[in-house]
This record gives structure tokens, C-alpha cells and sequence, in this order.
């Protein structure tokens, strides 16, 4: 039987790269508000790409903030159940003009198609909608009961899915969740991401004289806001990169010396990764390897800051505010809550008098490591295997989604985190892109997971 699935995925590839531009035209940037009717639009065409297939009970679930998209396929008796997870919504894609091609129009050039959302995440969830229709259009049936929650609020912290989850967790009983919205070791690398890092995002507000001043007139009697705010985030990190908020490390699980050696042997090319990024020396937290840095320690991070005169020519003032976002990644066991509050008591601590400082928190989502001692992480390994002609390797990822964690804390599910993605894919970056092969051999990989995961004994 999978023998006619594979074919069928490999006879459809035109019409599945092409369903899946229809669906990046739809520009659903979650965090800008004018765009709520494209993300309403787009949870619709989800919607309708599950009925077509032949999912049922497909929902389309508003929320105060974007709709929760769900389907199921529950034909399966005594297979296990698979929750797969995903999000249809996208980061916004400013600065248009570093687009080589429009970021909602989607476009192939060489291996690659380039549109905001290709992989993070409207590529990934794509080819497990394909995978799914290539078995039930095949053989009428799926080898595993399948669940399918698509939401629309993955890149603002999820917000309201947390919610969702508590308040249908009959709906939403299963015996995995499987996440595709990481990304590979390597190019022809499969990998299996066991940890993903926890987020916790602020903004700090620093408010001077009640409007601009001029500088000569007042300067030298007032504190310069903007000034005050280059202070405090400076003293937020010492020069060994390591953060200074009392208490912040408090709860890090330190890596132990077999993960070090795990990381050290995966095949990392540093000045690969540097000459990519385009800087001339890498930075990070004295004592640790890049990888450690990136998957295994907390960070933060100034996302942006704003101030003052800064358009052409000179004009001279004393700015009346300044602002920064400010975003710390966290690891396993640090909690977004108790971040927060400890990054608030030390800004705070760090205001001068003379200025009025003022914290606020955005989103948030918790660390996690998932276990890789179970059945549907064999099943993931053997679909890899077949996809891509390799075994995987078992790597932890510096981004975050959020849900993880509650899948676990309130479904008591365990993840399997296998990505199709690439390092060097451009995710919340311009000219995002999704290399073609990955996602054929992604389809691929998503149908044998299926089916891998119905001959497992579990049930
Ligand atoms: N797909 C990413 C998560 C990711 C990024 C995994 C890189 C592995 C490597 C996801 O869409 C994302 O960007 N999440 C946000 C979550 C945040 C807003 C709470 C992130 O990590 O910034
Ligand atoms: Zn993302």
C-alpha cells in the first residue's frame, strides 16, 4: 500500500507546490492587526484543505485573538493517535525592499521557493496535509489515527492555545504530537530535535523630559533618556557575555558531560557558520561551543530600539523617550514567569532617578526537552531513513514553541520534533525560503512516519 503513496506523492508534486503557493499568498502576519482578515482567511483555507482531503469535524475555532484550526481522521481502532501540531500564521516580512521577490508571491527560484512562511511554517504543515491525502486518496484510509491542530497565533507566543488545549482535552487525547517547524543539522542531514529553548520577550520604556528639548538649551541639566537606556542594557550582560540579573541562572540544567560530547561530535562547521552569518569573529558566553550556546544556554538579546532624532542631516535635542525589545531565550528548568519578574526587578534596580523606566512583557513560552526513548521517535527515525537515504541525528534547536510545553504539562504528551526546515532557510528574515527537495522528501518522510507508526506495537 505505501508503495502507491509514495508514487502518488511523486506523480503530484507539481499540484502540491502549487497548493502550497495558494496558501502562502495569503499574508496571515498574526502580530499585525490590519492583517486580521488575511489570518481569518488563511485558517479558512486550512480548514478547507482538511475537508478536501477527508478529515472530519474540521473546526475552525475563534479565539479573541486568531482562529484555532482542527480536523481528525480517527478510523484507526487500536492504532495509536498522533497529534500533529503546526501554525499557519507568519512574521511579518519588513524590510520589503531586501525581498528579491515579493514575500507573499510566491516564487521558485533554483531549489528553492521564496515566500514569507516557505518553511516557518506553511511548508511544513503543507506537506503533512499532502502525506495525509496521498494515503487517503490511495488507500481510502490512514495507518494511524490522526488529529490536526493548526493555529494561527504560533508567532506571537501563542496566546490562546494554551486555553484551547485545558479546555478540550478529550478532543485533543492522543498518544504523540508531532511537530514539523524545526529545522535539519545539515542539508541532507535528517534530524530529530530533541530541545527546543524557552522565550520570555520585554520591552523597556524610558520616558525624559515630557517632549524633545532643545540640547544646547537644556543640555547638561536633564538625564538623556536615550542615554539612561544604553546604560541599562549594557549593565544587562558582563564581558563574558554572561547575564548579570541576579538569580538568572538559578534554575539552568548545566549540560552534562555525555551531552557535550554529543554536540561535539555532531560534523559542525564553525567558520561555515560564520562566513554564512556574515560577521568577522563569533561572540557568545565564555566556556561554552556554539552549539551549547545556541541550543543548551539563556540568552539576551536587544531586538530592537528606538529613540530620538535619527533621520538625515543633524538636528539638535535631547529626546524626550527611548525604547528597547529585549527577548531572553531560556533552557530547561528557567520558567518564562520567574525571568520576567526578575528581569523587571533588576531594570528597575538599574533606573537612575532622573528618568521614569517602565517594563512591560510580551510573549512568552517555557523550555523543553522531550524524551528519545519512545516508540514514535524510532518511527520518526525510520521515516527519515526512508525519506532522505540517511539516519538522523538528534539535535536541540535554539528557537521555541510555545504549546510543547503544554502538551506535555496538561495532555501529559510527549513531541517528536522532525523538521524539514534548513540552517540557512532565512526564517523572520527576508527572501524566507524552502528548499524543494527537503519538501518532496519531507512529504515522503511525513507519509512513512504514518505508516511506521502504525505497525508500532504501542497499542
Ligand atoms: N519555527 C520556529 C521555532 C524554531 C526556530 C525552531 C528555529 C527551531 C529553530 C517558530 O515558528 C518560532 O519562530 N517561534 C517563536 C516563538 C516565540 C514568538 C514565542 C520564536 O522562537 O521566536
Ligand atoms: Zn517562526
Amino acid at each position: 500500500m505505501i508503495d502507491r503513496v509514495l508514487v502518488s506523492i511523486d506523480t503530484h508534486r507539481d499540484a502540491s507546490l502549487e497548493g502550497l503557493k495558494a496558501f502562502l499568498r495569503i499574508p496571515s502576519v498574526s502580530t499585525h492587526p490590519p492583517h486580521k482578515p488575511d489570518v481569518l482567511r488563511c485558517a479558512e483555507f486550512v480548514a478547507a484543505e482538511m475537508r478536501r482531503i477527508g478529515l472530519r469535524q474540521v473546526e475552525v475555532t475563534p479565539t479573541t485573538g486568531h482562529p484555532i484550526v482542527y480536523g481528525e481522521w480517527l478510523d484507526a481502532p487500536g492504532k495509536p493517535t498522533v497529534l500533529m501540531y503546526g501554525h499557519y500564521d507568519v512574521q511579518p516580512p519588513e524590510p520589503l525592499d531586501l525581498w528579491d521577490s515579493g514575500p507573499f508571491d510566491p516564487t521558485v527560484r533554483g531549489d528553492n521557493l521564496y515566500a514569507r512562511g516557505a518553511t516557518d511554517d506553511k511548508g511544513q504543515v503543507w506537506l503533512h496535509l499532502k502525506a495525509l491525502d496521498a494515503h487517503l486518496t490511495q488507500t481510502g484510509r490512514l495507518p494511524v489515527n490522526v488529529k490536526l491542530l493548526i493555529e494561527g497565533e504560533e508567532e506571537i507566543g501563542s496566546p490562546h492555545l494554551d486555553a484551547y488545549v485545558r479546555a478540550n482535552q478529550d478532543r485533543l487525547r492522543a498518544d504523540v504530537v508531532l511537530i514539523s517547524d524545526t529545522t535539519m543539522f545539515d542539508y541532507d542531514q535528517p534530524s530529530i530535535c530533541y530541545g527546543l529553548r524557552g522565550l520570555v520577550y520585554m520591552e523597556i520604556e524610558v520616558q525624559g523630559p515630557s517632549k524633545d528639548l532643545h540640547s544646547g538649551g537644556f543640555g547638561g541639566s536633564v538625564a538623556n533618556p536615550v542615554q539612561a537606556l544604553a546604560e541599562i542594557l549594557t549593565a544587562l550582560k558582563d564581558p563574558d557575555g554572561r547575564i548579570t540579573i541576579p538569580g538568572f541562572y538559578d534554575d539552568v540544567q548545566p549540560l552534562t558531560p555525555e551531552e557535550r560530547a554529543a554536540l561535539a561530535a555532531l560534523p559542525f562547521d564553525e567558520d561555515a557558520y560564520r562566513t554564512r552569518l556574515g560577521v568577522s569573529a563569533l561572540a557568545g558566553e565564555t566556556g561554552y561551543s556554539t552549539l551549547e550556546r545556541i541550543w543548551a544556554r539563556p540568552t539576551l538579546e536587544v531586538n530592537g530600539i528606538l529613540g530620538g532624532f535619527t533621520g538625515e542631516g543633524s538636528k539638535t535635542i535631547i529626546p524626550s523617550r527611548g525604547m528597547a525589545k529585549v527577548s531572553m531565550r531560556l533552557v530547561p528548568d528557567q520558567t518564562p514567569d520567574r525571568i520576567a519578574a526578575l528581569f523587571e526587578e533588576h531594570v528597575t534596580r538599574l533606573a537612575p532617578p532622573t528618568v521614569t523606566v517602565t517594563v512591560k512583557r510580551h510573549s512568552s513560552g517555557k523550555p523543553v526537552l522531550t524524551p528519545t526513548d519512545q516508540s514514535a521517535v524510532q518511527a520518526a527515525a525510520h521515516a527519515l531513513e526512508r525519506g532522505f537515504g540517511k539516519k538522523p541525528v538528534f539535535i536541540r534547536e535554539g528557537g521555541s514553541i510555545p504549546v510543547v510545553a503544554t502538551f506535555r504539562e496538561v495532555l501529559g504528551l510527549p513531541t517528536v520534533l522532525m523538521g524539514f526546515g534548513l540552517p540557512d532557510c532565512d526564517a523572520h528574515a527576508p527572501n524566507e525560503k524552502f528548499n524543494l527537495k527537503n519538501f518532496y522528501r519531507g512529504m515522503v518522510s511525513a507519509a512513512w512516519f504514518y505508516e511506521e507508526l502504525g505497525k508500532s506495537s504501542d497499542k
